[in-house]
């Protein structure tokens, strides 16, 4: 029978609780959340862990990421998580809390009952706590080559688009590259070397649809293969975590479609 270890640094012990805060009248704070964060440091040779922090939120800004930064400015210095814009326009922040993958400024800490579970994206390599390494993950990025490719002469003006040709790029161009949807899906998971996973593909059909763009044949050509588009297999995980409200299955399908059209 196969026997099948787990690699050491996948294994989760038991953390630290810190103090919790005094309130501001100095006496116990009555309205407390509790923050059970992971925390990796892959240089120590440690195990990771789960410390809990419990949070004032009479003095905590409404979002897990208010949180997060209360919990580096006065409790803990050596917590390590990404964050810039707090608008969710810069996508990274992107966490699993709740079980979820989101951003942690745009996800309120109302909306979480109990306890807050606050780990990395899943099924990536850790650098250090809340912060994965993306290193692939953009370089299937910039494999679909995703900026504009032409073969006719430059206009002395511009590229010209319709209203018409410029509304196919709606659900597509907000992308904030923050990674969820990729790190949510199934496949991409058993995959993460060959399949170029949601994000990607949605940037790919970005270009794809564009009618400025010519090299569709080159883009199509880049993605038949069994592995960069077709390991899709529908599962939509990626369309359910997606905060800005994109469809990367369906930008996924639309290519598939693309594929089958020119074949036909
Ligand atoms: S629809 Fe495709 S890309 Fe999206 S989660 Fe499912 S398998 Fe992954
Ligand atoms: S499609 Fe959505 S979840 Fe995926 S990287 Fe873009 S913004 Fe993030
Ligand atoms: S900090 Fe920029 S998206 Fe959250």
């Amino acid at each position: 029978m196969v026997q099948l270890t787990l690699p050491k640094n996948s294994k989760i012990s038991k953390g630290k609780r810190w103090p919790a805060p005094k309130g501001k009248d100095g006496k116990a704070a009555t309205r407390i959340k509790n923050f059970n964060v992971y925390r990796y440091d892959p240089e120590s040779g440690e195990n990771p862990r789960v410390d809990t922090y419990t949070v004032d939120l009479d003095t905590c800004g409404p979002m897990v990421l208010d949180a997060l930064i209360k919990i580096k400015s006065e409790i803990d210095p050596t917590l390590t998580f990404r964050r810039s814009c707090r608008e969710g326009v810069c996508g990274s922040c992107a966490m699993n809390i709740g079980g979820a993958n989101t951003l942690a400024c745009t996800m309120a800490i109302s909306d979480v009952s109990g306890s807050v579970p606050v780990y990395p994206l899943p099924h990536m390599p850790v650098i250090k706590d809340l912060i994965p390494d993306l290193t692939d993950f953009y370089a299937q990025y910039a494999s679909v080559e995703p900026y504009l490719q032409t073969r006719t002469a430059t206009p002395a003006k511009e590229w010209k688009q319709s209203e018409a040709e410029r509304a196919k790029l709606d659900g597509l161009y907000e992308c904030i590259l923050c990674a969820c949807c990729s790190t949510s899906c199934p496949s991409y998971w058993w995959n993460p070397e060959r399949f170029l996973g949601p994000a990607a593909l949605l940037h790919a059909q970005r270009w794809i649809i564009d009618s400025r763009d010519e090299a569709t044949g080159e883009r199509l050509d880049h993605l038949e293969d069994p592995f960069r588009l077709y390991r899709c297999h529908t599962i939509m995980n990626c369309a359910t975590v997606c905060p800005k409200g994109l469809n990367p299955s369906k930008a996924i399908a639309e290519i598939k479609q693309a594929m089958v059209a020119r074949s036909t």
